[in-house]
């Protein structure tokens, strides 16, 4: 299951799992089919993150396919706002979307991955969940640092059932999102494609090489 696969990184993770040979259920305000994927082992559904329906996605995508191995909670939201110019409104929508409808779907999704023994939920964190950079991305920190946090809270939970999760934590990749917040050049951020090699890495490790974070950068920063 892949929560924003309509486009950006979410497509990229798509694409790259259907090449795998995954089959897949993405979730999107406005189902489509990505180019890309093939589409005879795709499943769509309309998915909202701020609306729910998670449990009717698991409930979905399980008739369709009878199994679940992983979970990609992609769907984000990035309003670029300091802590002292926003308002709870601002926070309350981040969260909503960044926060709250990760770990809905992780909770929805607990029972069949569990059950297939090595299941995997990959949280698209964000080096803003690491640490704050730059004042616009204050807010948006304070929900990507609550997404890393649930990627944890997910590992000690599904530990014992075979269940791994981890927080994947980019800098800029080159998406709608980050062409709104830089001027970079797209050669100069992380190649949405790439980065979905690297979760399709994650994806595919054994119970026995858990990565609870996995940073991953276009720039020198002191510690990522
Ligand atoms: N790009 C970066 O530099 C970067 C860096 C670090 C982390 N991330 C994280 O990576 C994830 C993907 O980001 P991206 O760069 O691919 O962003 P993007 O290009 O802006 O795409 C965002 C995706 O999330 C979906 N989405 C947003 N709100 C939703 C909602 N309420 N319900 C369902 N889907 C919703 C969008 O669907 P629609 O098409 O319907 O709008 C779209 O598929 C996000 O969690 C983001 O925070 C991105």
């Amino acid at each position: 299951m892949i929560s924003g696969a309509s486009r950006g990184i979410g497509q990229a993770v798509a694409r790259r799992l259907s090449k795998d040979g995954w089959a897949l259920s993405l979730g999107m305000r406005e189902p489509a089919m990505p180019h890309g994927v093939d589409p005879e082992r795709t499943h769509l559904f309309a998915y909202d993150a701020v609306a729910g329906g998670e449990a009717a996605w698991v409930d979905e995508a399980m008739t369709r396919f009878d199994r679940m191995d992983a979970v990609v909670a992609n769907a984000g939201l990035m309003i670029p706002k300091s802590v002292i110019e926003a308002d709870d409104e601002d926070l309350d929508a981040m969260l909503a979307v960044n926060v709250k409808a990760p770990r809905r779907l992780a909770k929805a999704a607990f029972g069949p991955l569990a059950a297939c023994g090595r299941g995997r939920v990959i949280i698209l964190a964000s080096l803003s969940g690491k640490r704050v950079k730059s004042d616009r991305s204050g807010l948006y920190s304070m929900t990507k640092f609550a997404a890393v946090a649930l990627a944890h809270g997910i590992r000690q939970a599904g530990f014992d059932r075979g269940i791994r999760a981890t927080a994947v934590c980019p800098g800029f990749v080159d998406t709608d999102m980050a062409r709104a917040i830089t001027d970079r050049e797209p050669a100069a951020m992380t190649d949405p494609d790439e980065l979905a090699g690297v979760i399709a890495m994650l994806i595919g490790l054994s119970n026995t090489a858990s990565v609870a974070e996995f940073a991953v950068n276009c720039q020198l920063e002191e510690q990522y």
